[in-house]
């Protein structure tokens, strides 16, 4: 064992062997260091470190006041100290504030050997304090801008809570919506999932990674987890090479290429093989192809358990699984920490893969500026000043508004009637000021969302009366446990309706609570929770001049609604806003433009329904009426969704026309410029998502029947007329093959353009000789 002596020596010999100490060198800064001289730097730290500090740079450990994942063992937290100070941790997660933050990196910087700084990692996943929409949402809004900054307001606050690294964006594309963590991503496309992996990233990071208000980004969960078998959490993945090329990985690609500076596994096996352990996507794809030099973390625990999945013996074969598989850092999982040093000695772990991993770790930490100032993301002034900041929540407005869905609007209802309506609320969500702010926000305060009825009571021209109906949820709501609801009360029923009855128009919010999506939060059932559904048609009996505002954080199967309910709003759950960005496009203050990123189904059995499906070689009745049943389709629901990808209405309406091309006959490698005009054709000025997909009419591999190619959000004054272009280049013409080789082939093309997936206008082309 070292003495103190010793160490001092060590750290003295290791000076002058380097020339410089990580205690000493913080003068520097670090937006002037060249990636030469940070590479130098590591070069000379690695050469002085043991193999225990190595390891530990390698591991992270979770704070010890809050946790996402399963409760921490007995005596933890005085284990994690200790290794605080000796040099085995290199990131902590879940330690939020600057005060917090300080109290850790004081302990590391003073007296560990080389006092390397922590990396304080946390779930920004849609805001700290301030919360913008859930991703979904957000998705549904398809402005890039907004997206990014919205990440940048989420970004700003945590890193002047002393964070310097979220673990989002999530960019699993999703197809199941029985799934609870679709709420985190950009829904089930992968163009439209990559545009906006980037944007989040960009959001996040800005353009300089040591700036004190921005933070590293991760692109998670590398990769299949949104293919989790039945929507059952945490369950197998199984992904064809053309589906796992084609649909999982671009929104990964694309987060790389923004330069997002972690990648995240998951608790999924991919093809039988757990992704944390996964050599052919991390170290040959991600590491490999891409060419990725950031570093990469395991999900909470996932390296542990891998020894649960069945894929290794034990938790030391666990450890060395993942860093061979390319795994850098090990969250909370205590593998590296227990097992890598020995698995070094005694030959059966390749020491150059430790300092691989450790390099890159020691590389976002210079690039975050960590290493010349550990200190440099606390300062109480400015946390006081950022977090929560009024601009903040003006910008999680905006992106609220943008995020709403307009989804059905019959008789007019909609905007409503600024004077003399006599209006009823009705829904326990309705007045919620905690639901909404939706799931992951550990940081912020609950019940502080501006509530929908607090919103609608800012317009004063109208009575307003709000009723409950039923009460919702029964018992505790709370991140870490399930949600329960009422299933049986129906006393508030006769009041509702009585209310109803004497209104002009009836505004509902109804649907989940918003604990009820995002992690562990999968269900078989996609109807209204509780007895939310009796009520709904008890209230519409009564009156049928009903607006439904759908709270939700998955798509729903809202069948009946749909088909009676005339004024359908999909309002997700929208953050600290909530309120206010719903009773301003309800009184038409704000024109919605959202348009879903999720297909909603017509009943859960047709779950997972996606737009851009195969054709099979029988998808039409090849008879109609004649009641045959040789082809693709179900006996008792027909094969179209309830509301298609892409799908959104506006309080004004679209007509789009003369759809043409530069020519119908192209080279192999030139570029196809498309044209449309659109025209704002209703009363009022608004936006539109104009959207262009592509059908490849046959290929070496089967091509979906449509893939969204482009999109352009246009906004149109009242009548006004505007041309949109669009190019397409072999990146959006060509596809993965099944092993993994992407192809441009010769052949024909479908064009399509509208304002969804499903209503458009279409033109064709041909591509090179075939
Ligand atoms: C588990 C989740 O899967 C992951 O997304 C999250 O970042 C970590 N827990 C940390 O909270």
């Amino acid at each position: 064992m070292r003495t103190r002596m010793s160490l001092a020596l060590l750290i003295v010999s290791g000076l002058m062997l380097s020339g410089f100490t990580v205690k000493q060198d913080r003068n520097m800064n670090p937006t002037q260091s060249s990636n030469d001289s940070i590479e130098a730097k590591i070069d000379s730290l690695l050469s002085i470190m043991t193999l225990e500090e190595k390891a530990g740079q390698m591991n992270q450990y979770n704070g010890f006041w809050e946790v996402t994942g399963p409760a921490p063992k007995d005596g933890d937290a005085a284990l994690k100290y200790e290794h605080l100070r000796n040099g085995r941790v290199g990131a902590m997660l879940t330690v939020r504030g600057v005060d917090q933050v300080r109290a850790v990196q004081e302990i590391v910087v003073n007296e560990s050997r080389l006092g390397i700084p922590l990396i304080i990692g946390f779930d920004v996943i849609h805001g700290y304090k301030t919360l913008s929409p859930i991703p979904l949402a957000e998705a549904a809004s398809w402005d890039l801008e907004a997206i990014k900054k919205s990440a940048a307001v989420g970004a700003a606050e945590a890193a002047a809570s002393g964070i310097n690294w979220t673990f989002a964006p999530m960019v699993d594309v999703s197809r199941d919506a029985r799934w609870g963590r679709v709420m985190e991503g950009g829904g089930e496309d992968p163009y439209l999932g990559s545009k906006i992996a980037a944007a989040r990233v960009k959001g996040f990071q800005g353009n300089d990674l040591s700036d004190p208000l921005t933070v590293a980004a991760t692109a998670k969960h590398f990769a299949g987890y949104g293919f989790a078998e039945a929507g059952r959490e945490y369950n197998k993945a199984d992904i064809g090479t053309s589906t796992l090329f084609n649909m999982v990985l671009p929104p990964f690609k694309a987060a790389e290429e923004a330069g997002v500076r972690t990648f995240m596994t998951g608790f999924n096996t991919l093809n039988e093989i757990p992704v944390t352990g996964n050599e052919f996507i991390l170290r040959e794809i991600l590491k490999g192809k891409w060419g990725f030099d950031g570093f990469v973390i395991s999900d909470y625990a996932s390296i542990e358990e891998m020894v649960v999945h069945g894929f290794v013996k034990d938790e030391k074969m666990a450890a060395k699984k993942a860093v061979e598989a390319g795994v850098d850092m090990d969250m909370e999982a205590y593998s590296y920490v227990n097992e890598i040093v020995g698995l070094v000695n005694e030959g059966k772990l390749d020491e150059a893969l430790v300092d691989d991993a450790v390099r890159r770790i020691l590389r976002v930490k210079y690039e975050l500026g960590l290493m010349d100032d550990p200190y440099r993301y606390l300062d109480a002034q400015r946390e006081k000043e950022v977090v929560g900041n009024p601009a903040h929540h003006e910008a999680v407005l905006d992106m609220a508004k943008k995020s709403i869905v307009l989804l059905k609007n019959e008789r007019n209802l909609l905007p409503l009637k600024k004077n003399g309506q006599n209006i009823a609320l009705i829904g326990d969500l309705a007045d919620d000021k905690n639901s909404p702010l939706g799931s992951w926000r550990i940081a912020s305060d609950d019940n502080t969302a501006v509530s929908v009825l607090e919103g609608m009571q800012k317009y004063k021209g109208n009575k307003l009366t709000f009723v409950q109906g039923a009460q919702l949820v029964v018992g505790e709501e709370s991140f870490l446990t399930e949600v329960n609801f009422n299933t049986t009360d129906k006393s508030g029923f006769p009041a509702a309706v009585k209310a109803a009855k004497n209104a002009d128009v009836v505004v509902m919010v109804l649907g989940e609570h918003g604990f009820q999506s995002g992690e562990g939060r999968s269900r078989t059932n996609l109807d209204l929770p509780g007895v939310q559904q009796e009520l709904l048609e008890e209230v519409y009996t009564a009156n049928k001049n009903v607006v439904l505002v759908l709270n939700n954080g998955r798509p729903l199967a809202i069948d009946w609604a749909a088909e009676n309910i005339p004024t359908i709003v999909e309002a997700w759950q929208l953050g600290t806003q909530t309120g206010n960005a719903v009773a301003q496009v309800l009184y038409g203050d704000y024109n919605p433009s959202g348009k879903l990123p999720m297909t909603f189904p017509r009943n859960i059995g047709q779950t997972p329904i996606y737009y851009n499906h195969q054709n099979t070689g029988r998808p039409e009745d090849p008879q109609p009426g004649a009641d045959m049943v040789w082809w693709s389709h179900y006996m008792d629901v027909e094969n179209t969704p309830l509301y298609p990808f892409g799908y959104g209405l506006s309080y004004t309406t679209f007509k789009y026309d003369n759809l043409k091309l530069n020519k119908n006959q192209f080279e192999m490698g030139e570029d196809v410029q498309v044209s449309v005009d659109i025209t704002n054709t209703g009363n009022y000025d608004g936006k539109e998502v104009v959207q262009l997909y592509i059908r490849d009419l046959y290929g070496s591999t089967v091509r979906p029947v449509r893939e969204l190619k482009g999109f352009e959000l246009v906004e149109l004054k009242k009548g006004e007329r505007r041309t949109v272009n669009f190019t397409l280049t072999e990146e959006e013409l060509g596809f993965y093959n099944n092993k993994g080789e992407y192809l441009v082939e010769p052949g024909e093309f479908e064009v399509f353009v509208g304002g969804n997936s499903v209503e458009t206008l279409k033109t064709s082309f041909t591509l090179g000789e075939e």
